[in-house]
């Protein structure tokens, strides 16, 4: 039968299309230097503006698959198991168990940067496990351990860890991270199992404004093209008004709905897929969500040294045994039986969410953005007398009949907003760029509006052209008053949809109510 599993995709990606790099890129930053500690910053305050109660109103539900074998855990129960401390140089020490704990962690040469804490047994099953690392199943997959519920169905009962951003103007995202001891990888064809590691840490993230979920931003494999990404909170499945999160089996990626949801193909032959059911056992997070706080403040942005039960979170290093790249296949797949492990959950938090969720509309787009002081500031001395926005169209090329794709049934994402809304709507339709980025047609149309410092910017933009053209992203650039634009920032995703329908849709123009403000690296 089929069993599920992970391939860290990221291994695989120079064989995938360019815009999957760039995500894989942007989440490859995380090791950066920490702000160490200048004795301001101190511990954090869990009850700061009733933080610890917002994680733990939002605290997901989530469901773990029937087919599931690796089962959560928490760093209590991993640390004493690392038996040595790998170096990237490949220097291994033993482990010293009294640093190996969550108050002394970050006691680790450079707070772990560069290390890899490691077990000595086998790691790798093919697909069965070696019964010495049976531990790796997790606690609730001992033999005879797992809890049930009434219904019979399992019950988790591990912490998750709840990282909250103030990001200010009301808006704070809610980061719930969980820990399984060991990620299980996918039957890939004649290669076996790939993608196998040790310490295996998932998330999801939401996005409240003034204490009301607005989003939902489901991961799995190194976000992008390869999760299913910001679902509006309308659309999210829920439970006890909390969100409900899918956790595909074996790899523990979380997704909005039950179903298989197939991100990748490897050398255009096998189909990589994740699989998630609403069978297995259920871990309600309510009263287990362990509260951090991310950073100081929205202005300063400092991330907080943490002391005492929670210096775990300074640790720099990676949370398992370094991969291999010495099979055969490597050169050709880009991916071994076992992969390099992840780092911890305390970083790059301060992101928007994947997408920009934005309302379709019939006439001109109206985009509405802030920007961030030190970006005022930099304006401020350079001139700057209007900010430019720039709306991405895009439409699909005209296609070659290429015959063997049979069940092309919903408008491969290049649909109108105003028709083929009938039958067949799906609770959430991913945005998933399916289709590449040379099959499509893709240009951009222009609006001006003053500078205007901190206060709120707007521009209208005419719409995209065109039959099946829909907006895709925005940027903006600072201009000068003669209009020569000196400063172009990244692009922003737009997701949008039609209102009272579910879903994204496609169109020509949308309303941007954009709350994150621009700072050129996010
Ligand atoms: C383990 O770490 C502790 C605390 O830093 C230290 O006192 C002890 O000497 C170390 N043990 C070994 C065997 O290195
Ligand atoms: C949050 O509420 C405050 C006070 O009512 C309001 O000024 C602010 O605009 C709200 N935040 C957002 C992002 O809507």
């Amino acid at each position: 039968m089929t069993r599920v599993f992970t391939i860290l995709i990221t291994i695989v990606l120079p064989t995938l299309a360019s815009p999957l790099n760039r995500d894989f890129q942007n989440l490859q930053i995380p090791l950066r230097a920490y702000d160490l500690p200048d004795g301001r910053i101190g511990s954090q305050d869990v009850e700061h503006k009733g933080m610890r109660a917002l994680l733990d109103r939002y605290a997901p539900v989530v469901k773990l698959s029937i087919e599931e074998d690796y089962y959560p855990s928490s760093i209590d129960y991993m640390l004493p198991h690392y038996n040595y401390v790998e170096h990237d140089n490949g220097d291994r020490i033993p482990a010293n168990h009294s640093l190996l704990t969550p108050d002394h962690l970050d006691e680790l040469p450079s707070a772990g940067g560069g290390l890899w804490m490691s077990i000595a047994t086998a790691h790798n099953p093919q697909p069965f496990l070696d019964s010495k690392s049976a531990w790796l199943l997790g606690p609730a997959g001992q033999k005879g351990q797992m809890k049930r519920r009434a219904d019979g169905r399992g019950l988790i009962e591990e912490p998750v860890y709840g990282f909250w951003v103030d990001q200010g103007r009301g808006i704070v995202d809610l980061w719930y991270w969980t820990f399984y001891p060991f990620n299980f990888g996918k039957p890939v064809g004649p290669f076996g199992i790939l993608g196998n590691h040790v310490g295996d840490w998932e998330h999801l993230r939401m996005r409240t404004i003034n204490g009301s979920a607005v989003s939902v931003d489901y991961h799995s494999h190194n976000g992008g093209a390869f999760s299913a990404g910001t679902t509006r909170w309308s659309d999210v499945v829920k439970v006890d008004d909390r969100p409900v999160g899918y956790s595909a089996a074996g790899s523990h990626g979380l997704w909005p709905i039950p179903g298989e949801h197939v991100y990748a193909e490897l050398l255009n032959l096998f189909k990589i897929a994740d699989i998630t059911d609403d069978d297995g056992a259920v871990w309600d997070t309510k009263g287990r969500v362990e509260p951090v706080q991310y950073w100081t403040d929205p202005e300063r942005r400092r991330r907080l040294w943490h002391r005492d039960d929670d210096a775990w979170l300074n640790y720099r290093g990676r949370w398992g045994n370094k991969g291999e790249n010495d099979c055969w296949w490597y050169r050709a797949v880009g991916i071994c039986q076992i992969v390099d492990a992840p780092p911890g959950p305390n970083r790059n938090f301060g992101s928007p969410p994947d997408c920009i969720v934005a309302p379709l509309v019939w006439e001109s787009s109206t985009y509405a953005f802030y920007l961030s002081s030190p970006l005022v500031t930099w304006a401020e001395n350079h001139g700057i007398a209007y900010v430019q926005v720039e709306q991405t169209c895009s439409r699909p090329r005209k296609r070659k009949d290429d015959g063997d794709d049979d069940d092309d049934d919903d408008g491969g994402g290049g649909c109108d907003g105003d028709d083929e809304d009938e039958d067949g709507v799906r609770i959430a339709d991913y945005l998933h760029d399916t289709t590449l980025e040379e099959d499509l047609k893709m240009w951009s149309v222009k609006g001006m509006t003053p500078f205007a410092g901190r206060a709120q910017h707007r521009a209208s933009v005419l719409p995209c052209k065109g039959v099946r053209s829909a907006v895709k992203s925005y940027r903006i650039a600072l201009c000068m008053k003669n209009g020569k634009c000196i400063s172009t920032s990244g692009d922003r995703k737009v997701c949008s949809y039609q209102e009272g329908k579910k879903g994204y849709r496609f169109g020509r123009a949308v309303d941007v109510d954009d709350v994150d403000e621009w700072r050129w690296n996010v």
